[in-house]
């Protein structure tokens, strides 16, 4: 009888762990989710799923590593909305297209963002702090995780959207940045709600949400749309890619193994209480992702254009 036909190896994958890079320092929001993400799918998949932080340039370091990794299923980028959206209209040499050299995976939650201050700064909200800067332009610094992040992104949406000159510190993620804020090096900084929930309290306060409603994990926490900026709404948007001709077969069992994970109503509702937004499934399929990822790439030429955001 014939030999069984030799298994492909994208039949077989995955034989050996898997790299996700995530383009900042660990200890960011982007590193949290993406560990805890690789934790769950991992399990469904048998294998491991190791973290590569490759942190700079506000994530576009990582992401041009990873769109010049073999394209074998075992290294994926973690994007979002920073790098794989709106790095092409900040970036005039940018080593890499979010659309053409990328498979998309599968969208993963997005995240709102909170106004960070220390609670030994003198302001006790958004209104007090602006009229400051109105007063001072320049000299708040604002701490964030590089040009292009959603940390330097969203400072420079609310500078410009309030019409205050902020100064914007640059740091290898939003990590680092935090630490900083908390030791008093920088005055405020924008950060996702999963890293910032665990510091508000007896270090930093939270004095706005970009979120469209309060949540009820900061409680007493107005949002910025109905205080300083009316429809000043935004959260970061997360998602995993693969090196451009990385085997169908291969994305498909990865997406499947997180959709599995996404069963364990335990998880998702812990991600949840961090304030994390899950999405209906149909919108983390890879399709979903590939389409959300180009026609953010067009939104942000005209967003980044209007606020006057480039690489300062
Ligand atoms: C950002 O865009 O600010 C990043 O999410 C920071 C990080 O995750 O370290």
């Amino acid at each position: 009888a014939l030999a069984a036909p030799a298994m492909s190896r994208a039949q077989a994958w995955p034989t050996r762990p898997i790299s996700w890079i995530v383009p900042f320092a660990a200890g960011g929001p982007t590193d949290a989710l993406a560990r805890d993400i690789a934790d769950h799918t991992g399990r469904q998949l048998g294998q491991t799923i190791l973290i590569d932080n490759a942190a700079g340039a506000g994530g576009t370091i990582g992401s041009t590593k990873a769109a010049r990794a073999a394209p074998d299923g075992y290294t994926f980028l973690v994007g979002h909305m920073g790098y794989m959206g709106a790095a092409p209209a900040l970036y005039k040499k940018l080593a890499y297209d979010p659309v053409k050299d990328f498979e998309p995976v599968l969208r993963m939650p997005d995240t709102p963002l909170v106004l960070l201050v220390s609670t030994r700064s003198p302001y006790g909200s958004a209104a007090e702090l602006i009229a400051y800067a109105k007063q001072n332009p320049g000299k708040l610094n604002f701490g964030n995780a590089g040009v292009g992040s959603t940390s330097h992104l969203v400072a420079a949406l609310f500078a410009s959207r309030a019409g205050i000159r902020i100064t914007q510190v640059a740091y290898k993620g939003a990590g680092p940045a935090m630490n900083d804020l908390i030791a008093g090096q920088v005055d405020a900084m924008f950060d996702q709600t999963n890293t910032a929930l665990p510091q508000v309290g007896a270090r930093l306060k939270a004095i706005g949400l970009t979120s469209e409603k309060e949540m009820s994990q900061f409680p007493g926490v107005p949002t910025l749309g109905a205080t300083v900026l009316p429809g000043f709404e935004t959260s970061t948007w997360f998602g995993l890619y693969a090196p451009r001709g990385t085997p169908k077969e291969i994305v498909s069992k990865m997406s499947d193994a997180y959709l599995k994970a996404l069963e364990d109503k335990a998880w998702t509702q812990k991600m949840a209480a961090q304030g994390i937004r899950l999405l209906p499934t149909a919108d983390a399929s890879a399709t979903a992702l590939g389409q959300h990822t180009a026609s953010e790439v067009e939104r942000w030429k005209k967003v980044a254009a209007e606020a006057h955001i480039s690489l300062d």
